[in-house]
């Protein structure tokens, strides 16, 4: 389902590992009693029915749905949907899956103009129920979808069960309500009903996606740390940061996988992006991730990663099974065309993978490799697991919390004070302090 291949990436380092297996083992203990938010995912099988049955009612009274979340609450949505429907899925797929991210008045306007509002449904996604940007994206469209005559009983909400504004409304119009873990953060919720139920409007199985992280676990609980692929790749990481590889490459070769770029990127630099004090002086945790797509930035980026500073570490994620497209012997008398005849796509895209981290390796950058067995969700649902394991073990290297947000957190509270949020009114001169200075 996923191969890790470190041989590279800790060539002579492994002796130095050993000082991340206290570490390791701690992360061990406490994955195998399920005692880290994120595990808190395997238990959500229980309420894919329920999803189910909704998903199954509303794709039948409407053609399109329009996802309102973000950063947690929307990047592995985009994720699981481009990797298992592709980029191109809207064009001809049913039901239509839209999701929108941002304050933009420009998309506002076009969704409102684009959309055929009797036939769009209203999926509103935000663990804390109170993210601004998701809010005011909440009361605009959920006026657009009352004007065209949507029912409130067909809204969607997904929020944590605790007493807030979301609930509260949601209950008021009678609303569907999926909640999630209280304690999961959004950026770890993928596999909860955030993701769950935009994958089960499309048909996508919920269930393997959980086999697969199920069995992910499995394997990093088991292993000890000479085999375990977590430890060797997590310790891999720490002990090259700690020699100035300040940024974290992800090459992923395949498109599929670019919005699992983007999800990676919020995963990696929210939970490991942090301020902390150890004996007493402070030290700013953290690399900064940076996803890219082969063959695609290989005609950008590659430059500077071979030739510019060598501040990066690089993972590579590829997927072994591929549909066979084969490409016609045509234009044989031009050597720039002739040699393609009878090979496949998936050749060439394999072989440019690989030239690409040959090159790197003889740069002496160090790299990492991620095999997917194929596209599927088993497969994407270890994929996500696999990570959000590999963020909670380096930040037990770390000694941070890769559960909090502090940074986030603050640009909310500015926003809700600026912006006339009521219980903020005290704090807002203060902020307004701020935006003079
Ligand atoms: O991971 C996180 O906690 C954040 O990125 C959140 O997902 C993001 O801020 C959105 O929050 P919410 O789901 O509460 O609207």
């Amino acid at each position: 389902m996923l191969k890790v291949d470190v041989g590279h990436f800790l060539a002579g380092a492994e002796e130095e590992l050993k000082i991340y297996q206290e570490p390791f083992f701690r992360f061990q203990e406490r994955l195998d009693s399920c005692a880290y938010p994120f595990t808190l995912s395997l238990e959500e099988g229980r309420k894919i029915p329920a999803m189910e049955a909704v998903a199954e009612r509303l794709r039948s009274a409407y053609e399109t749905f329009l996802v309102l979340g973000i950063g947690g609450s929307s990047l592995g949505i985009k994720a699981l949907v481009q990797f298992l429907k592709g980029p191109y899925y809207n064009l001809a797929g049913s039901p239509r899956l839209l999701v929108l991210d941002n304050i933009s008045p420009h998309l506002a306007r076009q969704l409102t103009d684009l959309l055929d509002w009797r036939r769009t449904g209203l999926i509103y996604i935000s663990k804390s129920g109170s993210t601004p940007e998701t809010a005011a994206n909440f009361i605009y469209f959920y006026q657009v979808y009352r004007e065209a005559g949507g029912r409130p009983q067909d809204l969607v909400f997904i929020c944590d069960p605790g007493d807030n504004g979301m609930n509260r409304i949601a209950r008021e119009l009678g609303a569907e309500v999926f909640h999630l873990p209280p304690p999961l953060p959004g950026r770890y919720s993928v596999l909860s009903p955030v993701g769950l139920f935009p994958a089960a409007l499309l048909g996508i199985s919920g269930e393997e996606l959980l086999e697969g992280a199920r069995r992910v676990h499995e394997v990093l609980t088991a292993k000890g740390p000479e085999t375990n692929p977590l430890f060797l790749l997590g310790g891999g990481i720490c002990y090259w940061s700690a020699r100035g590889k300040n940024i974290h490459v992800l090459f992923n070769y395949e498109t599929l996988l670019s919005e699992f770029g983007f999800w990676f990127m919020q995963l990696w630099a929210e939970s490991l992006g942090k301020k902390l004090s150890l004996t007493g002086a402070e030290v700013r945790a953290g690399t900064t991730p940076l996803a890219c797509v082969g063959t695609t930035d290989q005609h950008s980026l590659l430059q500077l990663f071979k030739e510019g500073p060598d501040d990066k570490i690089y993972g590579f994620v590829t997927i072994e099974e591929k549909p066979e497209v084969v490409l016609p012997s045509l234009f044989t008398t031009e050597k720039e065309y002739a040699y393609f005849g009878g090979r496949t796509l998936g050749e060439q895209l394999a072989v440019e993978q690989l030239a690409t981290e040959i090159s790197l390796v003889r740069e002496g950058r160090p790299c990492y490799h991620v095999a997917l067995h194929d596209v599927s969700p088993a497969s994407l649902g270890a994929l996500f697991y696999f990570f959000e394991a590999l963020v909670v073990f380096v930040a037990e290297c770390w000694q941070v919390n890769p559960f909090d947000q502090p940074g986030v957190e603050e640009g909310k509270q500015i926003t809700y004070a600026l912006m006339g949020r009521k219980d903020y009114e005290a704090r807002r001169p203060q902020f307004e302090a701020l935006v003079e200075e």
